[in-house]
């Protein structure tokens, strides 16, 4: 064995306000798998992660919910554990960003960069909400593009047009929270002088701790120069006050990454007979010779790989030996979506199908780059059926009964030498892609292997042999060598099946290990095999769509509960009287929906191809999060005929239909008595 390494390694913190999802597991299996691997090698391997439980949404989900924060983010980390540990991700330590250990290392780290002059204060001026009385960052604020007059949109951002903006900009903006009109208020903020740190990071990030296509996209950002970083949040917050300040809050991504060292602290204390100021100081001390890995998504890059090293290296700590960045789940090659039931919990998930299916399609599909991964759906049964099924269990389930048959002692010698050195040679090469995090390819070795094996068998056929007089030898040498190709296999399999490789183990009685290279085993005794693995049946993974679309029913009806209480003229008081002539101009008209069809691209809309007897209209509608494109098509509706055609990102839009309600699910198109023909004015 080589030299024992001391790796730590986590994954991002979850938020504490929502479930965990599929999109998640890609980042906690994939950690999982790699963290299994290195401890099978024998090596010092902890593995801490917690949930992210400070900032303004868990602070108003917890008022929605009528709970206190530390009720909520309990409740949430409960569930949270319960999920990864269902999906067999093996934490060493799960704690949380609200907790003694992160209030203290936060304030620690804070007090170096403060004393090292790399904090600076300053005022700005921000959105403010005069009801709640609250800072409000630009998703806190929507209201009508100013480029193309499309309603409900955040204050960054238009997602009809794609035009950037700052919520000022925004014509009739609201706060989300209150509904209040914000008004522009003034306040002290503290900044991380990130600027300071530009030759620092441009040599950092490409120093190996990265993949070239991160470290490439840093570059861009490096070159276009630096902002200084804003650390503070007014209250009211959900966080930690900054030391020697009033009613000023860390952000929650300041002591979010704290929260890994918090962790790690925790877990240390927490073990017997260990000094735990000197191992942490060992790990994280500047000239630590541990190793410490970050597994995170693409999206947290610039927290990861810019502000924590440079805020590590301003407090005189060790920054991270690799931050391994992984792409974005799709489903069925589109975004996860919750009308099309793929916005799947881990709990929906679990409530139907087996979690290791999961993480071995996922192993399968990962490699080390950024690239996103699809999950698709008929590829998922038919791979997981046909490799882990069909061709790996299979091995042990073929040849298995022979070995009992003749009393259940392996034999000692090996019927094939130049098949099992092949499963000797690529011990190795699997290794290799699991560090290299290169999954995919370790499970198309794995598989290779698997159908050499599966084609010695059905080429030996021990099952026809064995009717013949005088084969019995021959027959538990063939299916040794069956039972030890499976034992290898299992084995390379372990980090990604471990509850497969459990199963396995019993069969074999014995652990598999695999911090030396796997070896033939023969005259030893193994146990009466049972089935290990049932095959995805199709109707459980659609009864997991059905079920994720009905969750988000169920979640909607909760959500929009508490807003019927009001009357809708009170929530929408009537407009300003207009005369006939300015209601004349309005040209209404009876439209056929001719067509209806998603909009690649776009979260809100759907393009209607509306036929007004003769000509043809193509109008863009936001009303894709209530309406199927096949319920719309061949009903009547009424639309503005004659309003200035838009020019929006996904084309020119010639009208409007009309209909009413607050949006979501509850959007309601007009549609005229029947009779009505298309073409006819509304009047
Ligand atoms: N709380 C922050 C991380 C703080 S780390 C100091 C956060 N939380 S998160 O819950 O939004 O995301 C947690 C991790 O899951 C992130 O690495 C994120 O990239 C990853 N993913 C979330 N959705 C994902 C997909 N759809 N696909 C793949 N990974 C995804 O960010
Ligand atoms: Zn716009």
């Amino acid at each position: 064995m080589t030299e024992r390494r001391k790796i730590l390694v986590t994954s991002a913190l979850p938020y504490a306000n929502g479930s965990i999802h599929l999109g998640h597991l890609v980042e906690y299996i994939q950690t999982d798998i790699w963290v299994r691997f290195q401890k099978m090698r024998g090596h010092e391997c902890t593995y801490v992660c917690a949930d992210d439980a400070h900032g303004t949404a868990i602070m108003l989900k917890a008022e929605q919910l009528g709970l206190t924060p530390e009720r909520q983010i309990a409740n949430v980390k409960a569930e949270h554990e319960k999920d990864f540990a269902e999906f067999l991700v093996n934490f060493d330590n799960f704690h949380s960003t609200h907790s003694e250990e992160n209030r203290e290392l936060s304030n620690f780290i804070y007090e170096k960069l403060k004393a090292n002059g790399h904090i600076a204060s300053r005022k700005i001026t921000q959105a403010f909400d005069p009801e709640k009385e609250l800072f409000l960052a630009d998703r806190y604020i929507k209201g009508t593009c100013p480029k193309c007059k499309m309603d409900d949109q955040y204050g960054d951002n238009c997602e009809a047009c794609g035009a950037t903006y700052s919520p000022t900009e925004l014509i009739n903006p609201k706060s989300v929270i209150s509904g209040a009109t914000p008004i522009e208020k003034e306040s002290e903020h503290f900044f991380f002088k990130l600027p300071e740190f530009q030759d620092f990071l441009k040599t950092w990030t490409r120093a190996g701790h990265l993949q070239d296509e991160v470290a490439n996209k840093l570059a861009e950002w490096l070159d276009s120069g630096l902002q200084e970083w804003d650390i503070s949040r007014d209250a009211p917050y959900f966080g930690f006050e900054i030391p020697g300040e009033k009613n000023k809050f860390f952000y929650v991504w300041l002591d979010a990454p704290i929260g890994y060292l918090a962790s790690f602290k925790n877990y240390l204390s927490k073990q017997e007979g260990v000094d735990v100021e000197a191992t942490f100081n060992d790990y994280w001390k500047a000239d630590s010779d541990c190793e410490v890995y970050h597994f995170i998504g693409k999206d947290i890059v610039n927290f990861h790989a810019l502000f924590w090293p440079a805020m590590l290296s301003s407090a005189q700590l060790r920054t991270p030996t690799k931050v391994c960045v992984h792409g974005f789940l799709t489903v069925n090659g589109k975004k996860m979506s919750k009308s099309r039931g793929t916005f799947i919990n881990a709990r929906t998930y679990l409530d139907h199908l087996n979690p290791e299916y999961l993480r071995y399609y996922f192993a399968a599909k990962l490699s080390s780059s950024v690239d996103d991964l699809d999950l698709n759906l008929d590829d998922f049964i038919q791979r997981v059926n046909s490799d882990l099924v069909g061709k790996v269990v299979n091995i042990a389930s073929r040849t298995a009964k022979f070995i009992q048959k003749s009393g259940g002692t392996l034999s000692t010698t090996i019927a094939d030498e130049a098949l099992w050195q092949k499963f000797i040679d690529a011990d190795a090469i699997i290794a290799g892609h699991f560090e290299a995090r290169d999954f995919g390819k370790a499970m198309r070795e794995v598989m290779a292997l698997a159908d050499a094996a599966n084609e010695y068998i059905a080429a030996q056929a021990p099952w026809s042999l064995a009717k013949e007089e005088g084969t019995e030898q021959q027959v538990l040498d063939i299916c040794t060598l069956g039972v030890n190709m499976f034992r290898a296999l299992l084995t390379y399999l372990k980090p990604v099946v471990p509850a497969l490789a459990a199963g396995a183990e019993d069969f074999l009685g014995e652990t598999l290990s695999w911090n030396s290279p796997v070896a033939f085993r023969g005259g030893e005794a193994i146990n009466k095999f049972k089935p290990l693995l049932t095959r995805i049946e199709k109707d459980k993974v659609d009864a997991m769509i059905d079920a994720s679309k009905e969750a988000l029913a169920s979640l909607e009806a909760q959500v929009s509960a508490p807003a019927t209480a009001d009357s809708e003229l009170a929530k929408e008081p009537l407009a300003d009287e207009i005369n006939f002539d300015d209601f004349a101009k309005v040209d209404l008209r009876v439209a056929l929906i001719a067509k209806a069809e998603h909009v690649e691209g776009a979260d809100k809309l759907l393009r209607l191809t509306l036929d007004l007897g003769g000509e043809t209209r193509n109008v863009f509608s936001g009303i894709k999060s209530a309406y199927q494109p096949e319920d719309l098509e061949g009903k009547l509706t009424v639309m503005v005929a004659n309003l200035a055609p838009r020019k929006m990102k996904f084309g020119i839009s010639e009208g409007m239909v009309l209909a009413a309600g607050p949006g979501k699910k509850e959007i309601y198109l007009l549609e005229p008595h029947s009779g009505a023909k298309p073409g006819q004015r509304v009047m």
